[in-house]
């Protein structure tokens, strides 16, 4: 199957009343343990990129992203694609979508509401005439850092206005502002699951939760059943990577082996995290 729309998997995730994953990743590394152990769980999976890193390496990172996500995703039978993740840069976003990304995300969540339909209608006007699917954000997920992100309502997404936006802005799948933020939690965040069911109630539009890291598998469980189709992790997963280069850097004088043992424990990891998404293919 390899290389499949992010569309059509939110949409099996959908039908199947679950969440796929997808993780940040950066490197071959990253990005090659996410469709390894997707293939070995025979479920759904997606990797994003993060422009922030994008930045640290310099134009060319597009292009050398997207070859290395569709060279990992040949090798394999599941379902599993790509995503450029928030980004407020159309220029960014155009280049990469001439290099080949299925999926972006356009995030205007800091915006008016007006303005941030207008560029996301934008973004997907282009974006849907060269089969590209696009997120958007509806409400702001915040940073974990600033413990009252997690809580605001201010914040959080309105009911009322969700399907009015998903109509208005012709968004694939839309980020919703439930409890979580970004980054590593200092309280345990407690997701609005009341706020959740209404948002699916009122749109057709799948839902992302944004913030991962940290969560509750608990309430992630339950927020899977409530509509939300596409499950962003990242910090978690490069903090356990950069852990494990730092432990063995502390432990071995010969480092030649280190990205066997990096690729290890992220595939331990992604072992575990995987099973959330109750789906098989
Ligand atoms: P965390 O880094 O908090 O897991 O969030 C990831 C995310 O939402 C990327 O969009």
């Amino acid at each position: 199957m390899a290389l499949v729309r992010v569309r059509e998997i939110l949409k099996m995730a959908d039908a199947a009343n679950t969440s796929v994953i997808a993780f940040n990743s950066s490197d071959f590394n990253m990005i090659h343990s996410v469709f390894k152990i997707a293939e070995e769980l025979k479920k759904p999976a997606l990797v994003m990129l993060d422009p922030r890193h994008a930045a640290l390496w310099g134009w060319g990172t597009p292009e050398i992203y997207a070859k290395m996500c569709i060279e990992e995703a040949a090798k394999v039978d599941v379902p599993v694609s790509f995503h450029l993740d928030h980004c407020m840069d159309f220029d960014f976003i155009m280049r990469a979508i001439k290099a080949g990304f299925p999926s972006v995300m356009y995030d205007g969540s800091m915006l008016s509401y007006e303005e941030n339909v207008k560029n996301t209608a934008e973004v997907a006007r282009v974006a849907h005439a060269m089969g590209v699917d696009v997120e958007a954000e509806l409400g702001h997920v915040g940073f974990a850092a600033n413990e009252t992100d997690q809580d605001d309502l201010d914040l959080y997404t309105k009911v009322d206005v969700a399907a009015r936006f998903c109509e208005e802005s012709h968004c694939d799948s839309v980020a919703v502002a439930i409890g979580t933020a970004h980054g590593f939690y200092k309280k345990t965040p407690k997701l609005d699951l009341q706020r959740l069911q209404e948002i699916n109630a009122a749109v057709d539009t799948p839902l992302v939760l944004h913030g991962g890291s940290g969560v509750p598998d608990d309430q992630l469980e339950k927020a899977f059943t409530m509509g939300i189709n596409k499950f962003n992790v990242g910090t978690e997963y490069f903090y356990l990577y950069f852990q494990t280069v730092k432990e063995y850097c502390q432990n071995h004088e010969d480092i030649f082996d280190m990205q066997m043992l990096v690729q290890e424990r992220l595939q331990d990891y992604l072992r575990q995290k995987l099973q959330l998404c109750t789906m098989t293919v």
